[in-house]
């Protein structure tokens, strides 16, 4: 038996390969140096009884149909029945392990790395000798914990993504298809198999994402003998004929330290190996997006105007969002005609990004280059260059361009370069507001052509990735952009609980949040101020509404507020999320913790009523038991007129153990709902 092992951060991959393809014989907390892999793999080993073949198929790294394989298979082919691979040979560095199968003119690899990070990214390609038809090919096929009850994945539509669903593992299969072209609302990539018990802070889990944009398939299976397996591939129904083939990347991670360390090992990833900063060091900048300020209503009287406030508050961004080219004053006309609007900008941006910089702000713009109206001069130019069948339905009166031609790539290239060449732009926000009519990967391929050619031309400018909000946030997208809109809900409840799930897999300085108008446009609550600065304070702040609605009070607040941000995103945006397990459903709580341990702010939102009259308790995590902290309660004046007790942190700070902090917790002035509690501490 040939048997190899990797390791990354807390944890190590184990594998086994006789005359067939290699299986993962353990994925787990990382092994003791001198295990004897041999043992390990000749002890995963299954018995047989009645009802059974005379040989358990292998959970190979592509379970094979050819080799009796009765779940779903790793690799499905249009005409070419079911290879039986021959495990050829393994190519292993440090860190990193090829494996080479064949099976007639096919050659199966699968790579696995570790990645500095301490996850696993793994990817299966197939060439061929001849042209073939793919229907299926799934990344390299991991086995899950038989110990966990249910799996969590995510789920959401516009103005509410990342939704949790915790779903029971049942014999059978569980499969989720992304189907509209990209990452999507509906079914984002991502998985996390959480052992049975394990909360946010404890237990073990086990976290994968699947880094493409295109749309995917996952597919969860226990099959008959108990076994279980989960594989990821691109969204089926696109099958190009073609003698090479590759799956996405799946980043993979076993935490021992409950969902908080899949978190952190994704959160880590993502910000320190997958998004490429044009400049790592510059501070995630305070923005102002005008969208929900103004729409499509330009004019530079506004827009300045609005642009002096937002300074004031303390933006350093600003972003001009949808109705600045072509004749696009509403959403019906122009996608696709990248010229300025003479009528809104006579004298082009010029005035504005001036002023702007006048300000101290950079400058931003929104394109959504992968799309066309019917009524734009492009589509009139050109109505061969759109994406699946002339009498398709439009989404928001829309149709999407054939990215995978090199000469619609090379349309868009010269349209938005001219744009960055001719103005000093540092910011694309770039939208996505259609699904696709047809499912294709070559679509994908050709918009990260498209994203790689413009980051190569203008390498200082950041991209942020809006999809009607977070329709397309995966790590495929991530290596080309730094920042994502979670969603077009900028009702700070809404966002609150947004944020908190998002936490499982994206780091604070890629995940925008907003203050949007005070009636929020999404949801029509009112909610004050304090509350919608403190949740945009979260993330990667920024403001979106009209400033002119601010009251004296509100803009003295949401200032403040902001300040504080610019003092503490240094910290907060290298550092990590921790999920609190709050013990009162109605609070939604988190910790960010510096990269060093130095310091830490607990933000507790008050989401609703509580059933009980007095707060219960917080636990910390994450703190050194040892350590000594000294904690104090931001905002008291946020507390209601109704709180009228002695609680300790009204009045002082406090000096605590993280022992105490982590097992006794923090106890909270009672609040309304629509507070947030912003506990900062330091280490003594
Ligand atoms: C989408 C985005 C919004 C905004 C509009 C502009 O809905 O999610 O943030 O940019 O498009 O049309």
């Amino acid at each position: 038996m040939n048997v190899w092992r990797l390791d990354a951060g807390a944890q190590t991959l184990a594998f086994a390969a006789e005359a067939g393809l290699p299986w993962v014989s353990y994925w787990g907390p990382r092994l003791p140096q001198d295990e004897d892999l041999d043992a390990l793999a000749q002890a995963g080993a299954l018995d047989l009884t009645g009802g059974m073949l005379d040989v358990l198929a292998p959970l190979s790294l592509c379970p094979e149909a050819g080799r009796s394989f009765s779940g779903q298979p790793g690799l499905v082919l249009a005409d070419a029945g079911a290879p039986v691979f021959h495990f050829d040979r393994a190519e292993a560095k440090a860190g990193e392990i090829v494996f080479h199968a064949r099976a007639g003119g096919l050659q199966l690899r699968h790579r696995i790395r570790a990645e500095a990070t301490g996850v696993f990214t793994l990817q299966t390609t197939l060439d061929s000798d001849a042209p073939l038809r793919v229907i299926w090919l799934a990344a390299p096929v991991l086995p899950a914990s038989q110990l966990a009850d249910e799996m969590l994945d995510v789920s959401g539509k516009w103005s509410r993504e990342f939704h949790l669903n915790r779903v029971a593992w049942t014999p059978g299969i569980r499969a989720r298809e992304a189907r509209t072209g990209r990452s999507g609302h509906e079914h984002p990539p991502y998985l996390i198999l959480p052992e049975r018990g394990c909360t946010n802070g404890a237990g073990a889990a086990y976290g994968l994402h699947y880094a493409w944009s295109g749309g995917h398939r996952m597919v969860a299976e226990e099959l008959p003998d108990g076994r279980r397996q989960v594989q990821f591939g691109h969204a089926t129904g696109a099958e190009a004929v073609g003698t090479s083939f590759a799956s996405a990347e799946l980043i993979a991670v076993y935490s021992g330290a409950g969902l908080n360390g899949v978190g952190q090992a994704f959160q880590h990833d993502l910000r320190d190996r997958v998004v490429c900063w044009p400049d790592a060091r510059r501070p995630r900048p305070v923005h102002y997006n005008c969208w929900e300020a103004i729409y499509f209503k330009h004019n530079l009287s506004d827009l300045t105007a609005i642009a002096d406030r937002a300074a004031a508050l303390g933006a350093e961004r600003f972003v001009l969002d949808d109705g600045w080219f072509g004749r696009r004053d509403d959403d019906t006309s122009s996608l696709g005609d990248w010229v300025m609007d003479r009528h809104k900008w006579p004298e082009g941006l010029h005035p504005l990004i001036a002023h702007v910089h006048g300000l101290g702000m950079s400058f931003g713009l929104w394109f959504e280059p992968e799309m066309v109206n019917p009524d734009s001069d492009l589509y009139r130019a050109h109505p061969d260059w759109r994406l699946g069948p002339a009498d398709q339905v439009t989404g928001r009166h829309q149709m999407v361009l054939n990215m995978a031609r090199p000469e619609v790539r090379a349309h868009l290239f010269a349209a938005i370069s001219a744009i960055l060449s001719e103005y000093p732009i540092d910011y694309i926000k770039w939208d996505h507001n259609r699904l696709l009519p047809v499912v294709d990967a070559d679509q994908t391929l050709g918009v990260y052509a498209l994203f790689d050619a413009l980051r190569a031309a203008h390498p200082k400018v950041e991209i942020e990735s809006c999809a009607s909000g977070g329709g397309r946030i995966d790590a495929g997208i991530l290596a080309r952009t730094q920042r994502v809109w979670l969603s077009d809900s900028n009702d700070a409840l809404e966002r609150l609980r947004m944020q908190h799930d998002a936490a499982l897999f994206l780091p604070s300085a890629i995940t925008g949040s907003h203050v949007g108008p005070r009636h929020c446009h999404t949801s029509g609550r009112v909610l004050p101020m304090a509350f919608r600065a403190w949740v945009a304070a979260q993330r990667h702040m920024g403001f979106e509404m009209d400033p002119r609605e601010l009251t004296e009070a509100e803009a003295e607040e949401l200032t403040a507020v902001t300040a504080w941000y610019k003092a503490n995103r240094a910290w907060m945006m290298a550092g990590t999320i921790h999920r609190l397990d709050a013990s009162d459903p109605a609070m939604i709580a988190e910790m960010q913790i510096a990269a060093d341990g130095s310091c830490f702010v607990v933000f507790a939102g008050q989401a609703e009523v509580s059933m009980q009259i007095l707060p219960r308790p917080l636990r910390l995590t994450g703190l050194e038991p040892l350590a000594r902290y000294r904690i104090r309660l931001r905002n008291v004046s946020d507390k209601p007129p109704q709180s009228r007790g002695p609680l300790a942190l009204k009045t002082k700070s406090l000096v605590l153990t993280g022992a105490t902090l982590m097992a006794a917790g923090i106890n909270l002035p009672v609040a309304w709902p629509a507070t947030m509690w912003v506990v900062e501490a330091e280490r003594l």
